[in-house]
């Protein structure tokens, strides 16, 4: 751990994790929090969706859900940041305390809700940002909303024109019943209703599934996608399910779990998805990223892309940087020339 994240971990690591990371928020904005200047290694390099990126390693949604700080996140070293969700109207979510660190299993729970300032205060921020980096949009519904697809074609049609890719998170398990929208018939419909809303102005179109998807769920779910040729799939969100080694008194928290105890099933499902999509479009491996190796073992199984949000909570910004930099070694081991030589090596 870099000598200045270990101070500021020595801070943030006593205020409740919300407090945490509001803190966070607020030293990116003030340009606090030093950049990653070191030019990313040549094997990182990938090509998606016609755009070259210089690494593959993202932030995942759920850090920056108001579009507050996109460019000082891309500033850290990611190849991709992920800003959202989004939703129409602001919300407040649940009550806190509603984030929670379960050290000792290095993961976290959170039952948030979707809190957000909706989509203007985002639009705003977005359209005066410079177009610079690959910044994506992962969008949502309102807990009341009468008509939650109908959300997603509000918030799609109206950030297509400013973000680098789209995702619909049908998974966030905080809002009850947002993800039956997983079904096939649902899933059909809503995906296709914001390809037709955003036809004017296409930009890359993905869908955020759980985890806890079964393999009957993961057969409808790249039906639908191969069907409507969608431009990629993120596995995943956060798990409702508790493996029964975690050691945290917090483990019974209600919420969905993330971080390290994530792992191992995020990557399985991954595996299932890319057995599933047979290269048809490309996948972002999501769950419980923590190394070079983690990373790695996602690319092998499927990923052209990855992302991380928990494992920050632990290890701060230094992570991004030794990621790529561990990445970049287990290539050079393996004799990958780039990462597109590894992706799906395993499958
Ligand atoms: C506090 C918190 C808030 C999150 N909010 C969102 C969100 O708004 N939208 C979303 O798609 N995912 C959200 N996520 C899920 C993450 O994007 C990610 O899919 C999940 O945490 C697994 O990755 P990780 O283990 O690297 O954190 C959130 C996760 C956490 C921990």
């Amino acid at each position: 751990m870099a000598v200045w994240y270990h101070a500021a971990d020595l801070v943030l690591s006593r205020l409740d994790a919300e407090d945490a990371h509001g803190l966070s928020i607020r030293a990116l904005k003030s340009g606090l929090v030093p950049r990653d200047r070191r030019p990313d290694p040549p094997s990182l390099a990938v090509q998606v969706w016609g755009r070259p990126l210089s690494n593959p390693i993202g932030l995942a949604a759920g850090f920056d859900k108001n579009a507050d700080v996109p460019d000082a996140l891309l500033g850290l070293g990611f190849g991709l940041v992920e800003i959202g969700s989004v939703t129409p109207t602001p919300q407040d979510g649940n009550p806190r305390p509603r984030v929670f660190r379960l050290p000792e299993d290095r993961g976290v729970i959170n039952r948030m809700g979707f809190p957000g300032q909706g989509l203007d205060a985002a639009l705003s921020r977005l359209k005066r940002r410079p177009r610079r980096g690959v910044v994506g949009v992962n969008v949502g519904a309102n807990k009341d909303s009468p008509d939650r697809a109908a959300d997603y074609v509000t918030c799609a049609a109206a950030l297509a024109p400013y973000a680098d890719y789209l995702v619909c998170n049908v998974s966030s398990p905080n809002t009850p019943g947002l993800r039956n929208l997983q079904g096939r018939t649902q899933l059909g419909g809503l995906l296709k209703r914001v390809q037709d809303a955003i036809a004017a102005e296409p930009v890359p179109l993905l869908v955020k599934i759980a985890p806890d998807a079964t393999d009957d769920d993961l057969d409808d779910i790249v039906a639908v996608c191969r069907d409507l040729r969608m431009d990629g799939i993120i596995i995943g969100n956060t798990t409702l399910s508790r493996p029964a080694n975690l050691q945290s008194p917090r483990r019974s928290e209600a919420g969905g779990l993330s971080g390290a105890p994530l792992t191992a099933l995020a990557t399985e499902v991954l595996r299932k998805t890319a057995q599933r999509v047979e290269r048809q479009f490309p996948l972002i491996g999501c769950g419980g990223i923590g190394s070079g190796a983690d990373a790695y073992a996602r690319i092998r199984a499927g990923a052209t892309l990855v992302q991380l949000y928990s494992m920050l909570v632990y290890e701060g910004p230094p992570l991004v940087r030794r990621i790529k930099d561990e990445l970049a070694a287990l290539l050079v081991r393996d004799r990958f020339a780039s990462v597109a030589d590894a992706v799906g090596a395993d499958l």
